[in-house]
């Protein structure tokens, strides 16, 4: 189907994704592109029906103002122009503060101006992609590594829906996953879905490669770089595959930096294969927004708590497991998790904290257990809220609940003897201890 376009264009505006993403909540598919497309870059998209002009602060680049190409002003279609003289097209100074106002706006250009159809939409898209997806794989085979997380299980299950089992899923258990996951991932992709899937047994690998390991950079490094073996290892075995599925999102790309505003983070999960594996990509989710990707998710039927599933480092409780690794103290830290994690579903918290989990540091203090001097860790708890991770806000909780995970974890975890609650926001802390 053909999906009616409206283009971003970065002219220094800080609020691209925020346009876009409304542009799309009023069901017109929007895309952001840099504010010099070419004419063979614009070609390459179909169906354009609109262009913003989305200027802004840095708009100022190399002491030059930048303007949009004439590539772009020769498309003849409708243009909004942001905050600043456009060559053509309709202009405004600057967006609207309050929400409706701009959805005002932006229903007026998108529906009066430019006549767009409302098209986009989740069963849409998963359609689309489907359609994609076959074109692009033909009968070959696609492989993909599946962490459980939310991208790459949407990923799984729209690749699923496509080419059925020409897709072949690696499920890398690292040790450092939370109580009870390897375990859904098996359930849910190989026994519901019927998912050609491969579960790798790491664990031990993981835990040898990090013993002694305190740095928590060093730590990093080594489980990318041992997860990019074992995924490597196991390729290597299967014949015939020349896809490679990859849970890439939108944010992602616009993160890697746009040409008015630096990259904001480089990926720090994802290494690269070796150049010999070499594979073409399928980045199915690539154009979507997280909750866009959650969308598409629950309507493949995946459950909830893997759609909706709090954000989880890559390196896993590996980085909560501060110090050098220990498998004791990395099952103190699985065991805390999955108390706090029960205990918050049971006082409806579930789904309204951004993210909350328990850290065990390598320190160890004396405490009293069957009237003995005990010493064992502390457990900290730590529970936040925030829109772009960037900055956060404490989590305020119920004493209640502080005093029944107090008892939880000192009486079912065991070698910790105390929970402290960490109430620091960010900054100065950051969210994650390590
Ligand atoms: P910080 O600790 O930097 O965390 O305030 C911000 C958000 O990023 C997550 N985080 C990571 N995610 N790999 C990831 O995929 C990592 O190495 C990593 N470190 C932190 C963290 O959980 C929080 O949501």
């Amino acid at each position: 189907m053909q999906q009616d376009v409206i283009l971003v264009l970065d002219l220094g505006s800080e609020e691209n994704p925020k346009i876009a993403r409304e542009i799309r909540a009023l069901g017109v598919y929007s895309e952001i592109h840099p504010h010099d497309l070419t004419a063979a870059e614009l070609g390459a998209i179909p169906n354009i029906r609109g262009v913003i002009l989305n200027g802004g602060k840095n708009r100022i680049v190399d002491g030059v103002a930048i303007d949009a190409s004439e590539a772009v002003y020769a498309l003849n279609v409708p243009m909004l122009a942001v905050d600043h003289d456009a060559k053509s097209g309709e202009k405004i100074s600057a967006w609207p503060e309050d929400d409706a106002a701009r959805a005002a706006v932006l229903s007026a250009f998108l529906f009066d101006k430019c006549g767009c159809g409302k098209t986009w939409n989740t069963q849409n898209f998963i359609d689309d992609q489907i359609e994609r997806i076959r074109r692009q794989v033909g009968d070959g085979k696609v492989l993909l590594a599946l962490s459980g997380g939310v991208d790459s299980s949407v990923v799984a299950a729209l690749l699923i829906k496509a080419i059925g089992d020409r897709l072949t899923c690696v499920h890398v258990n690292h040790g450092l996953l939370r109580k009870g996951e390897p375990e859904q991932v098996v359930r849910v992709f190989r026994d519901e879905l019927g998912a050609n899937l491969i579960y790798v047994d790491a664990v031990d690998r993981f835990l040898d490669k990090l013993a002694g390991v305190a740095d928590p950079e060093k730590k990093r490094k080594i489980i990318g770089a041992e997860f990019i073996r074992v995924f490597e290892e196991e390729a290597r075995k299967l014949e015939g595959i020349s896809f490679l599925g990859q849970g890439t999102i939108y944010p992602d790309i616009i993160e890697s930096g746009t040409k008015t505003v630096k990259a904001v983070k480089s990926h720090h999960n994802v290494g690269g294969l070796p150049e010999d594996l070499q594979f073409e990509l399928v980045e199915p989710l690539k154009m979507l927004f997280k909750d866009e990707v959650r969308a598409v998710g629950a309507a493949l039927g995946l459950p909830d708590s893997m759609v909706y599933r709090q954000p989880f480092p890559g390196p896993g409780l590996g980085v909560r497991c501060v110090g050098a690794i220990t498998r004791d103290r990395l099952e103190a830290v699985r065991e805390s998790d999955a108390i706090l994690r029960e205990e918050f579903a049971k006082h409806g918290l579930e789904g309204k904290v951004w993210q909350y989990f328990t850290i065990v540091p390598d320190i160890k203090s004396v405490g009293v257990r069957d009237n003995k001097r005990a010493d064992e860790w502390p457990c900290v708890i730590r529970a936040v809220n925030t829109v772009d991770a960037m900055t956060a806000t404490v989590e305020e909780l119920d004493w209640s609940l502080i005093h029944t995970l107090t008892e939880r974890i000192t009486h079912e975890v065991p070698g910790v003897n105390r929970v402290l609650i960490d109430v620091t926001p960010k900054p100065t802390g950051t969210i994650e201890w390590e």
